[in-house]
């Protein structure tokens, strides 16, 4: 094991994720959600992303918000170095990679004080002596008014799959062979142990889910995910107890629909909650009404709660658009009491208002039917709707050509990549100051229209025949060159009819 890690997995790269809730707008949102006053996502914010991993989210935020200073630090050099070749290749100057560790990073005196610090999947992976480390740089270096995102592994969701989490650590450490082999050894074993009619199998139903959804996903993902020497799952409260030491107050999660208690709790728990009067233990409560088993989390340095007039005008001047066809729109959310309906009286008319493309609320509430709904509806709708990933909050029109600019290039540099690989699943949105997902057969047909090719389906399909690759469709290897152009054919008019409306209203192509 190299002498670097601390004990974490660095023999295999972390996967290539894009994370939506590290995008400034979508923090901004969350703040405004909850009614507290913060940087608009608009300003000249300094950003900063503790253990970025391969830094594709970091990449795409610096292209779509260029008025962003980023900073973003990962001790492992290889993923640094692939962050780094990203930036380059898209021409993001607003970007800096280090490949620090935390320590190394807190101690470091030329970084600026930052508006936003962020870590996605770091919290309940480090020791506690990191832990100390990243609250003491945040104590350091976050302004007052900054926001943090953080997000970690839940209790008491996570209590009965942490034996199983053991299981696979003990097994994988005294097998032999690469990092991917012992994984698969060590699930192996925890299928035979199931099989045996293990008795905690048995008294715990969901760990048995768990292990199908592990033997699912990929060595990588799994090997970053469990095999760390430090993994831990917190209580809330914990977590808010460690980062008041840096004075940070909770505000709120990024998983947007937990802001509206009507849909994700019954109204059992709803009665439960009303009468705990802390707000810590409350989320703890919460937590235990949904066994909460992952939670991304908002703090900040400093909240105030905007006046009902404040509140009102940034509500007003908040952007939003859709990311899917207005026609497919999904009428219905799946709540802690089940599926529940969307009143078409107040979702038609929101729906109806941004399918000709990103508007503010002032703008949408300039049609009486939606000024008709009252703003508790409206900003109730709005949350929903972008709590089910159908809209999303954006930047301000002003700056949108010139962030256009640099999204061009990096989608560029992205689209490039897809002739070899699938790994970089989304493209950057200058709407959204965000990334949308584009999967690798919509790259494609996106980089033959850049290089001017005039049938992107037979571009496409020979890109892949070119690496001996086919595309593999109901589990069979699709051979035939005819058989395999048609499949490309029909993706492509799939492509043109369902998925390009949505990148074009969000300026990605
Ligand atoms: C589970 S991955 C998450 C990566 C990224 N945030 C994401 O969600 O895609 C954790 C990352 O933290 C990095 N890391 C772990 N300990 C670290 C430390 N002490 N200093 C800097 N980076 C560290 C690892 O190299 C790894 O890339």
């Amino acid at each position: 094991m190299a002498t670097w890690t601390s004990g974490y997995v660095s023999e295999i790269s972390y996967t290539q994720g894009f994370y939506r809730e590290l995008t400034p707008a979508v923090l901004g949102f969350v703040a405004l959600s909850k009614g507290v006053s913060a940087r608009k996502a608009e300003a000249p914010l300094a950003y900063c992303e503790l253990g970025c991993g391969q830094g594709f989210s970091a990449n795409v935020l610096a292209a779509a918000n260029p008025h962003v200073s980023f900073h973003a630090t990962d001790f492992n050099p290889t993923h640094v170095a692939g962050a780094r070749a990203l930036a380059a290749a898209a021409g993001s100057s607003n970007i800096r990679f280090y490949d620090d560790a935390f320590a190394d990073f807190l101690a470091r005196d030329d970084l600026p004080d930052f508006d936003i610090v962020s870590l996605h999947g770091i919290w309940s992976w480090i020791s506690a002596e990191n832990r100390r480390v990243i609250v003491e740089f945040i104590r350091r270096r976050l302004k007052v008014g900054g926001l943090v995102y953080l997000s970690y592994n839940a209790l008491p969701g996570w209590a009965s799959g942490m034996p199983l989490r053991r299981l696979l650590v003990d097994h994988a450490a005294v097998a032999t062979g690469s990092i991917e082999k012992r994984i698969d050894a060590a699930l192996a074993f925890s299928e035979r142990i199931r099989s045996a009619n293990s008795v905690y199998f048995r008294v715990n139903p969901g760990v048995g889910e768990r292990l199908d959804r592990m033997k699912a996903s990929s060595r990588n993902y799994l090997a970053h995910e469990h095999l760390n020497r430090d993994w831990e799952p917190f209580y809330h409260a914990d977590v808010a107890a460690e980062l008041d030491e840096a004075k940070l107050s909770f505000v709120g999660s990024t998983a947007l629909l937990d802001h509206v208690d009507a849909v994700s709790l019954t109204q059992e728990h709803r009665d439960v909650l009303a009468d705990v009067p802390a707000p810590a233990l409350r989320e703890t409560v919460r937590d235990f009404l949904v066994n909460q088993q992952f939670r991304r989390d908002v703090f900040q340095k400093g909240p105030i709660a905007l006046n009902a007039l404040d509140l009102q005008d940034a509500w007003a001047d908040q952007r939003f658009a859709l990311s899917i066809r207005r026609e497919d729109a999904v009428m219905h959310v799946d709540g802690a009491g089940g599926r529940m309906g969307l009143i078409a009286e107040v979702y038609a008319p929101i729906l109806d208002a941004f399918a000709s493309g990103p508007r503010t609320i002032r703008q949408i509430a300039a049609d009486a039917a939606i000024a008709g709904l009252g703003w508790a509806r409206l900003r109730q709708a709005i949350t929903v709707l972008v709590g089910t990933d159908q809209l999303q909050p954006c930047l301000g029109e002003a700056g949108e050509s010139a962030r256009a600019e640099r999204t061009r290039a990096f989608n560029r540099a992205v689209v490039l990549r897809a002739r070899a690989s699938a790994d970089l699943g989304c493209l950057a949105s200058p709407v959204t100051g965000s990334g949308v997902a584009v999967d690798r057969f919509g790259q494609l047909f996106i980089l033959a229209e850049i290089e001017g090719e005039a049938d992107p389906a037979q571009f496409a399909a020979s890109i892949l025949e070119a690496q001996g690759q086919r595309v593999v469709k109901d589990g069979r290897r699709l051979e035939n060159p005819a058989e395999h152009l048609a499949e490309f054919r029909a993706q492509y008019e799939a492509f043109q009819t369902r998925r390009r409306p949505v990148l074009t209203a969000l300026g990605v192509v």
